[in-house]
């Protein structure tokens, strides 16, 4: 019965969310966002941006401003191209996957001089080929470099391209979105200008909101430079002035995201980041004994490799979509497909946030021993299970009680 109401409340089904994320909000970040809503200027709800801003600095590391950009982490990406350089500008774009490459997008369209440095997916950038062309382009006014490609499975030597930066009087932007509190990220010892994230992978919030950490030197740069960003929505100076101790008004803060971003952020904060990143180590060394165990393949190298997200190749025969859609509909898992070089090559499997969890590793280790001899692969029965809990024996996953 519905009452003679056309639309019934909203369903969606359950799934156990393994891929580049999303990953799953914990309930009480989603009880968080169901509170009342009350105004974006709102005296109480600037008390609130003022915890969140200090709560976010610990997460960043960082004793310079921390504040969250409304959007997606790729709001967090554009406003940093289009707040930290000028059209003409020289930027240096370093790039090893698929965000890297919308960055370069993004740059181009910003009408910046982009020097993209194309190296190898898979693989982490020598830091000599940034040293290499800054000799090359010495007026560089950027250097842009991701710190985990998610489309990759790659973690990258960003203290060492911020320092290069630095050297030729450029600033250094670089993305966190997959390794903020997922694996060690040092904001100020780093000396970094700008790292923007996202809500929906470490931080176990849903989608939507950019947190962010901006440095003095680059947020003077901002407010000093020959003309204002292009766009008024994204430009870091006026939205760092909103969460700053006078909070101008900007737009209307989507509130009920802030909400879930403090639920989100407080409750990483209680586990402590030390215990998250050792709680992503751990539960990605189990599904990679796992998948060792299954004989497959890892194409990126141990040095190389995040936690947060392991790429496995296909093996020969086994068809990308046929297999996601398989565990999908049958154990309501979702991992995630390869990006631009690696599309139909690979999958990607993520633990992240709320999803790192023993029993997720042991849920799709087990999926995958059931699906992949369907589709040709033969697997030992229950190898993969026992290698995994061997390894968790070793290296136990601390317990996540949110
Ligand atoms: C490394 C990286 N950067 C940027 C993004 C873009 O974030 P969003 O999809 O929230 O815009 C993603 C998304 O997966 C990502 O993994």
């Amino acid at each position: 019965m519905n009452n003679g109401q056309r639309y019934e409340p909203l369903a969606v089904p359950r799934r156990v969310i393994l891929g580049p994320g999303p990953s799953s909000a914990n309930p009480r970040v989603l009880r968080a966002m169901s509170l009342p809503i009350i105004g974006y200027l709102d005296p109480a709800f600037f008390e609130l941006l003022d915890d969140l801003g200090g709560m976010l600095g610990e997460i960043f590391k960082t004793n310079q401003r921390a504040f969250a950009v409304a959007g997606a982490g790729s709001a967090g990406m554009e406003a940093g191209l289009v707040s930290l350089a000028v059209p003409g500008d020289t930027v240096i774009i370093c790039s090893y996957g698929y965000f890297c490459e919308r960055q370069i997008i993004m740059a181009e369209r910003l009408g910046f001089n982009v020097v993209p440095l194309r190296t190898e997916w898979g693989k982490s950038m020598e830091p000599q080929v940034l040293a290499d062309a800054l000799k090359q382009h010495p007026d560089t006014q950027l250097v842009v470099g991701i710190h985990a490609e998610t489309s990759a499975g790659t973690i990258q030597p960003i203290e060492e391209f911020s320092r290069l930066a630095h050297e030729s009087g450029a600033l250094f932007m670089t993305d966190v979105v997959t390794s903020l509190a997922g694996c060690e990220l040092e904001f100020d010892a780093w000396d970094l200008d700008y790292a923007y994230s996202g809500s929906q992978k470490c931080l176990a919030a849903p989608p939507g909101i950019s947190p962010v950490a901006l440095s003095e030197r680059a947020l003077e740069y901002i407010r000093n430079r020959p003309t204002p960003p292009s766009s008024w929505y994204l430009d870091l100076s006026l939205i760092a002035d909103y969460w700053g101790p006078d909070h101008i008004a900007h737009h209307t803060a989507p509130v009920s995201m802030i909400y879930g971003l403090r639920e989100a952020v407080g409750m990483a904060l209680n586990e402590t980041l030390e215990t998250r990143w050792e709680r992503h180590e751990a539960n990605a060394a189990a599904l990679r004994a796992g998948l060792d165990a299954l004989n497959l393949e890892l194409p990126v190298s141990e040095s190389d490799r995040l936690d947060q997200l392991t790429v496995v190749k296909l093996p020969k025969g086994v068809d990308d979509i046929k297999l996601r859609t398989q565990l999908l509909d049958e154990y309501s898992i979702e991992v995630g497909r390869g990006l631009g070089q690696f599309a139909g090559k690979v999958i990607r499997i993520g633990l992240m946030g709320e999803s790192c969890v023993p029993a997720n590793v042991f849920a799709l280790l087990n999926a995958l021993e059931k699906t992949l001899p369907e589709h040709g692969f033969e697997v030992a029965n229950g190898a993969a299970m026992a290698a995994a809990s061997a390894q968790l024996a070793k290296k136990p996953s601390p317990i996540y009680s949110a």
